[in-house]
This record gives structure tokens, C-alpha cells and sequence, in this order.
């Protein structure tokens, strides 16, 4: 297997790190990896926030509901969905941008997002810094939008803290490979049993940590996707002026 293989295979999420900084070459290295991202249409509709200011850094770790690992990693990227870079462009081709009122428009922000976040962290990772995404930057986006200044037609999708590791952390187990892919065609017919199975495997993994306050996957889930578990991202979205509507 090569390096960078082993490297995706040995993904885990960072919640400790030293207060060393992240080098200038290592933060220049890491966004260009993300800027390097393809995007849909070329569009290239996301931004990216860097604060490595403590001050911001812990008021953003206080609206993620309370995540010290955002005051503690030395820089904090937020990617944005930047519809205002686009809406430029097609004025300038003397056209009315109507994307970011889609749902398709939200999708494509997602997505291109995820693959500018997934670019980062094995940059970051690479260059053997910890990192651990952040989607908690949408429990009070509209605080997020007045601290960085996000003009209408943005709204911020997803953080990821980026530094040197204090304590490594184990490789937490995932559901078998077997619910993930499907071949020529989509076959539930072994969930249930993978379910619990893993139900029981994810509990282990917490004893092992000591932790007692572990949940099974499927209590997890149903303490978190049984509500809307960010619901300002709907609102406040619209009044960036993205509307998902059409
Ligand atoms: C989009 C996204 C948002 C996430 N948001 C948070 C977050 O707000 N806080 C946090 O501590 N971890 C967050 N995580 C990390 C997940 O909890 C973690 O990836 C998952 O538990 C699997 O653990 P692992 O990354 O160590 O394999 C997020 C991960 C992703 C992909």
C-alpha cells in the first residue's frame, strides 16, 4: 500500500493539541492543497476563512456549543460557501445568479466543500499535524457571520482545526465496509444485523477508553437526528440570501 493510502486509512479525528504554531509554509501548503480542489462547474464558490487570532479563535470555540479544541489547535480554518465570488462573475456576464436559491446550489456547496475539507486534512495530516472538522460552527451561524465579516450570499458550512498533536487519539471503528459499498446495485438487506453488530462494537471502543458516557451508534443517532440539531442554519441562511427554494 502506498503512503498516501495508509495515511487516508489512518484518519482519525484530533481533540488535544500543543500550542506550538502551525508554520507559515505548513498553512500555505495546506490551503493550496484546498484551493487545488476541483469544484462544480469550476465555479470555485468556496472560501476559506484562516483565524489564528486566540481571542476569535475561543469566541468561535464558545459558539460551536463549548468545543476547547477550537480555542486550543493554533489555527482554525471555516469554509464558506461563497455564492458573492459568483454572483461576480455572472453580473459581469450580464446575468442573474438564481443558484444560491436552489437546493441544487446547496448541494454543489456541500459537496465542493467537503472536497476542499477532505484536501486539507490529508495535506495537514501529511505534513503530520492533528486536525478534527467542525460542523458546530452552524449551531449560531449568524454570531459566525458577524465575527468574520460574511457579506450576503455566504453563509459558513464547515470549520477544521489544524496543529500539533498533544495526545494522539485510537482509530475509532466503523460499520463494515460491506454497508458502505454496494455492488451494481443498492442492497440493504444486511444492515440491521451490521447495525447491531457495530452497536456492540462502538460500546467496546468507548470501555477501552475508559469513557462512560459512551452510546451506541444507533442511540447517538436517535439523541441527534431525531430534531433538527442546528435549526438557525435554515434561517439565517435565507437571510445571507440563500434560500432553497427552487
Ligand atoms: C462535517 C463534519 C463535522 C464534524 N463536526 C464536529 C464537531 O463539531 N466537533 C467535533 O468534535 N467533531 C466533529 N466531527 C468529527 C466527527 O465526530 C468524527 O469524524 C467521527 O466521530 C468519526 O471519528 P474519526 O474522525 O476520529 O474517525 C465532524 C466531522 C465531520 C466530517
Amino acid at each position: 500500500m502506498n503512503e498516501t493510502i495508509k495515511l487516508q486509512h489512518s484518519h482519525r479525528s484530533i481533540r488535544s493539541y500543543k500550542a506550538q504554531p502551525v508554520s507559515d509554509e505548513m498553512l500555505q501548503a495546506i490551503i493550496e492543497a484546498g484551493h487545488r480542489a476541483p469544484s462544480s462547474m469550476n465555479a470555485q464558490e468556496i472560501s476559506a476563512i484562516v483565524v489564528r487570532d486566540v481571542e476569535r479563535k475561543a469566541k468561535i470555540a464558545e459558539l460551536a456549543g463549548g468545543q476547547a479544541w477550537i480555542a486550543q489547535a493554533p489555527v482554525f480554518i471555516t469554509l464558506v460557501a461563497d455564492f458573492n465570488k459568483t454572483d461576480m462573475g455572472v453580473r459581469k456576464a450580464e446575468q442573474m445568479q438564481v443558484i444560491h436559491e436552489s437546493m441544487e446550489g446547496l448541494i454543489v456547496a456541500g459537496i465542493d466543500a467537503g472536497l476542499v475539507l477532505a484536501n486539507m486534512m490529508v495535506a495537514a495530516r501529511s505534513l503530520g499535524l492533528g486536525i478534527v472538522p467542525i460542523g458546530g460552527i452552524r449551531r449560531n451561524p449568524q454570531a459566525l457571520v458577524d465575527l468574520l465579516g460574511l457579506p450576503p450570499l455566504t453563509f459558513p458550512l464547515v470549520g477544521l482545526c489544524i496543529g500539533h498533536v498533544e495526545k494522539d487519539a485510537p482509530l475509532k471503528p466503523r460499520m463494515e465496509v460491506s454497508t458502505f459499498r454496494h455492488d451494481e446495485h443498492y442492497d440493504a438487506s444486511h444492515y440491521q444485523a451490521a447495525i447491531d453488530s457495530y452497536d456492540t462494537t462502538i460500546m467496546e471502543y468507548w470501555n477501552q477508553l475508559g469513557r462512560t458516557d459512551g452510546l451506541t451508534w444507533s442511540q447517538n443517532l436517535g439523541n441527534n437526528l431525531k430534531h433538527v440539531y442546528f435549526p438557525q442554519v435554515k434561517p439565517v441562511a435565507a437571510m445571507q440570501g440563500l434560500l432553497n427554494d427552487k
